[in-house]
């Protein structure tokens, strides 16, 4: 058994879990007349209600016992101090710094003025969009902008045009494009005038094969076009940390937008990765975002475990991952404009604490992150709500809420209510004596994160809650939740594979199936 797993405090977990795992939420509630004022926080726009949780006070103060033991107040100040906590690639970890306002951050390796300097380029860039001023090779003004990008450097931005589409300003049009599949490029293209139309390479590496396919697709298309002589630098924009590499493809150095390696791409949205939103929204509302973001991480530097949103989050994820066996987390927003968060939240959660190997090197012997997944309410109570209310499998959930919407109050009060109502028939339940076919067990577990109104500065504030719960989870777990390794080696067999499917040849080294799979496809139909 690890370390972890042996330390006193899961062990008071764990015999904590014998003792309550047959307690239903009704009798929680019924037990304690408090609960509801005891187990809701709230900082700035958000009120986390966690009562609906297989959890009572002891509980929560042994997790909170868990997460002093795994000292993460002291992992939290290291990260504030630009220490490089990403281990494995000797790494700080500073998207903080993109949305701070502090004149220099951190002590001893400020790097604000470079994080300044680039708000600025981006702002500059943006006024000049918005005032028609961005023209193409022709002289015609700039309508529409393609975000060339995959991951971290496209499931933000993309999810965040999407979601802030009551704030869209200065008349472009925003277009994402991710996949190598050709179909995702020839879609977006399709419709598109080329002389109107300016691509963002984001790329933190600029080495990733799907961004540099896509974009030399788009420049044969504009090139198609406009002709070999036309000046095709005014149709590109890049954000990446490889200037080089950039600059290779025929980026104008002025149109390149800085990323760093203390930013890991799954929390870039804040940095020029964020090009994309910024002129879609403008540089204002891209700033109120920033805001938002800075006021949680000032509550998740300074707020005390208990009341500190993000972690006790984190803590009541461990708690059903490591002591009821939970393997996924559904995550439902009530609100059709943040339909693509499960997604954004997928790569940030999975991709972070997706591992398998300690901080030290060794073979876990506990579980790590669950699978995460989701879709917006209601929408989802028509598709997968029959698993969550009478499948087999625990599925802890959050529900987020928005209050007010910018749409019609009644139609928006049935989402409010609808949501309100699956978080209640999943924690209580409905007996249907006679006819259990219709029975719902209930005692399932959710979060309720409700919020004002759906804005940038109350997103900023809801998506850094959740990179702080991450970076919490993966403290617990001692992992380093910040690199990546478990993805080269699918992209590495894959280039040695495209050869061979492309060219035939000897694929000795491949193993059978795949072999099998290739003779199959160059086979001449
Ligand atoms: O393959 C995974 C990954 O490295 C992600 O971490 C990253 O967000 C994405 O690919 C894109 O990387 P880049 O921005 O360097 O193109």
């Amino acid at each position: 058994m690890s370390k972890l797993t042996l330390s006193p405090a899961w062990q008071a977990l764990t015999a904590q879990q014998l003792r309550i795992a047959h307690l239903s939420l009704r009798e929680l509630f019924a037990a304690d007349a408090t609960r509801v004022q005891r187990c809701c926080l709230e900082f700035g726009e958000i009120l986390l209600d966690y009562s609906k949780h297989r959890i009572d006070a002891e509980t929560l103060r042994l997790l909170l016992a868990l997460a002093e033991q795994a000292q993460v107040p002291a992992w939290i100040r290291r990260m504030f101090a630009g220490e490089p906590i990403n281990n494995t690639e000797d790494r700080a970890v500073l998207h903080v710094a993109l949305r701070s306002d502090r004149a220099t951050f951190p002590e001893g390796r400020d790097v604000m003025p470079a994080v300044r300097a680039a708000r600025e380029r981006m702002r500059r860039f943006v006024d000049e969009a918005h005032r028609g001023a961005l023209t193409g090779a022709t002289g015609r003004r700039i309508t529409d902008i393609v975000n060339i990008g995959i991951g971290g450097s496209d499931l933000g931005p993309r999810m965040l045009v999407r979601a802030l589409r009551r704030f869209h300003q200065g008349g472009l049009r925003l277009r994402f494009v991710a996949n190598v599949d050709p179909a995702d490029l020839d879609a977006t293209l399709a419709g598109l005038a080329p002389e109107a139309t300016l691509f963002i390479v984001a790329s933190k590496t600029f080495t990733t094969a799907e961004t540099l396919d896509n974009a030399t697709r788009a420049r044969a298309w504009l090139e198609g076009a406009l002709g070999r002589s036309a000046d095709l630098s005014r149709h590109f924009a890049a954000a990446t940390a490889n200037e080089a590499g950039a600059a290779a493809m025929g980026i104008a150095p002025e149109r390149m937008f800085p990323l760093w390696d203390w930013v890991g791409g799954r929390y870039s949205v804040w940095s020029p990765a964020g090009l994309a939103l910024a002129l879609a929204i403008g540089m204002d509302s891209f700033e109120e975002l920033l805001e938002g973001a800075r006021a949680m991480d000032a509550h998740f530097h300074t707020a005390p475990l208990e009341r500190n949103l993000p972690a006790v989050l984190a803590l009541i994820e461990v708690w059903y991952v490591n002591f009821f066996g939970a393997q996924s987390h559904a995550v439902l927003p009530y609100s059709e404009d943040l339909r693509d968060f499960p997604a954004y939240l997928q790569q940030l959660g999975m991709e972070s604490n997706g591992k398998r190997v300690d901080r030290d090197g060794t073979e876990v012997d506990y579980a790590t992150a669950p699978v995460i997944w989701g879709a917006a309410g209601t929408a989802s109570q028509h598709s997968f709500h029959q698993l969550l209310h009478q499948g087999t499998p625990l599925v802890p959930v959050d529900f987020i809420v928005f209050k007010e919407a910018g749409g019609d109050p009644p139609a928006h009060a049935a989402l409010v209510a609808n949501a309100l109502a699956q978080s209640a028939a999943l924690a209580f339940g409905n007996p249907a004596p006679g006819a259990p076919h219709k029975a719902l067990p209930g005692n399932r577990p959710s979060n309720l994160l409700l919020l004002k109104r759906l804005t940038p500065h109350a997103l900023g504030q809801l998506i850094a809650l959740y990179e702080h719960k991450v970076f919490v989870e993966g403290i617990v777990w001692n992992l380093n939740s910040f690199d990546q390794w478990g993805v080269e080696f699918g992209k590495q067999l894959a280039r040695t594979v495209l050869p061979r499917l492309l060219e035939g040849g000897d694929a000795g080294d491949l193993d059978p199936s795949t072999q099998a799979l290739l003779k199959r496809l160059r086979k001449r139909d």
